[in-house]
């Protein structure tokens, strides 16, 4: 077991590791010599792409997190609507669906039975359903009309790590996609937005080379009761994230916030000592979203909590705000998430290792959930 695990203690530090391979075996093949995007594999009627004018992703747990980031890149891009919903919600409303909707079923293991469930309940009022899948044959790309794989390789440890990075990178590859078919954006502007994700397997290895600071700090802070953490933009989902797998791993309470909502009621839970991760957006940011989540890091400060956050080298407006900054390589806003995750991966890893527990299987969870 231990050569499986690749000299790694747990699964799930492999597979943390392996990221940098999961986005760039993800992209891989994906353009041809020019750099320009090619995605014939989908085999979806490009009429369809081009009338889609609404989308709407399913998934459950971290996929849906990773729809959630796509969100922003793809109404940014393509100027559709797009809506994330959870699967268990999606299929027990009465979505309004037509045959202009695509539904994009985001799952890792293709088998996760609210996700099924949805994908028919899509199918039949007629939407037409793309799954982006990291299991060649599973359930969930057969019964849809067109699969987009993702590439991370097998994911054991139960909380997914590679497989979410991988998922925002095919998201993203289906989003330049359309935003090409339906004019939207500019050959060479998709030349360019690959080119920076091509530079992302680089830059998610930066962040690997560095997680020291962050495993001390799991281990001073293994005894919290509860962590925060906060985010705005690309950086919500994030901190969702960073939440789910502290809840999921060391059976923390943990909580994301969107850094904007504080004040309608979450700063409320602040108190002394309070640790409350805060990912701060790149300083070259659009509008001002860097200087409003930096003073949303000042607000809890003031309020005694310790701030750790997570921003750009050589981004020194946070150093105020900040008990402890966790440094990120610089990238592009929306390539931001796929930086911004992995310490707070690693930070639950550690947490939840400190504290003794079964990292790869933690207690009540199963990998994947076939039953309703
Ligand atoms: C389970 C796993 C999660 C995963 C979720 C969705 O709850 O424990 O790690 O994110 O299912 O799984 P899927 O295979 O559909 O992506």
């Amino acid at each position: 077991a231990a050569a499986e695990k690749g000299g790694y203690q747990w699964f799930m530090d492999k597979e943390i590791h392996e990221q940098p391979k999961a986005v760039a075996d993800t992209l891989l093949g994906r353009t041809d010599a020019s750099g320009a995007l090619i995605l014939d594999e989908l085999r979806m009627d490009t009429a369809v792409l081009r009338r889609t004018d609404k989308i709407i992703v399913i998934a459950c747990g971290t996929s849906a997190y990773a729809g959630h980031v796509a969100k922003y890149a793809v109404e940014h891009w393509c100027r559709i609507p797009v809506e994330v919903e959870l699967a268990s919600e999606f299929r027990y409303r009465d979505p309004v669906l037509t045959e202009r909707t695509l539904v994009v079923a985001i799952s890792q293991s293709g088998e996760s039975m609210d996700v099924v469930m949805a994908v028919r309940h899509a199918r039949e009022q007629g939407a037409k359903v793309l799954a982006i899948c990291n299991t060649q044959g599973s359930t969930i790309p057969r019964e849809a009309d067109a699969a987009l794989y993702t590439h991370a390789g097998p994911e054991v440890a139960v909380a997914s790590t590679k497989a979410f990075l991988a998922q925002i990178t095919a998201c993203y590859l289906l989003g330049l996609y359309l935003a090409q078919l339906r004019g939207n954006m500019f050959a060479d502007e998709v030349r360019g937005v690959l080119r920076q994700l091509h530079q992302m397997p680089e830059a998610v290895q930066t962040v690997l080379d560095r997680t020291e600071d962050v495993r001390k700090l799991a281990r001073e802070l293994a005894d919290a009761k509860s962590v925060l953490f906060l985010g705005r933009h690309v950086g919500f989902p994030v901190a969702l994230e960073g939440a789910l797998k502290l809840k999921e791993l060391a059976y923390l309470h943990a909580e994301g916030f969107a850094a904007g909502e504080l004040k309608h009621g979450p700063i409320a839970l602040v108190e002394d000592g309070q640790p409350v991760f805060v990912i701060v957006p790149s300083p070259d940011s659009r509008d001002s979203l860097h200087a409003k989540v930096v003073s949303n890091a000042q607000e809890v400060r003031a309020r005694g909590a310790r701030t750790i956050v997570i921003a750009e080298d050589g981004d020194d407006a946070v150093l105020g705000s900040a008990d402890v900054v966790i440094r990120v390589p610089r990238v592009p806003t929306l390539m931001a998430p796929l930086v911004t995750v992995v310490p707070l991966q690693v930070f639950a890893m550690e947490v939840a290792s400190a504290k003794g527990l079964d990292v790869d299987q933690p207690r009540n969870l199963a990998k994947s959930v076939t039953v309703e």
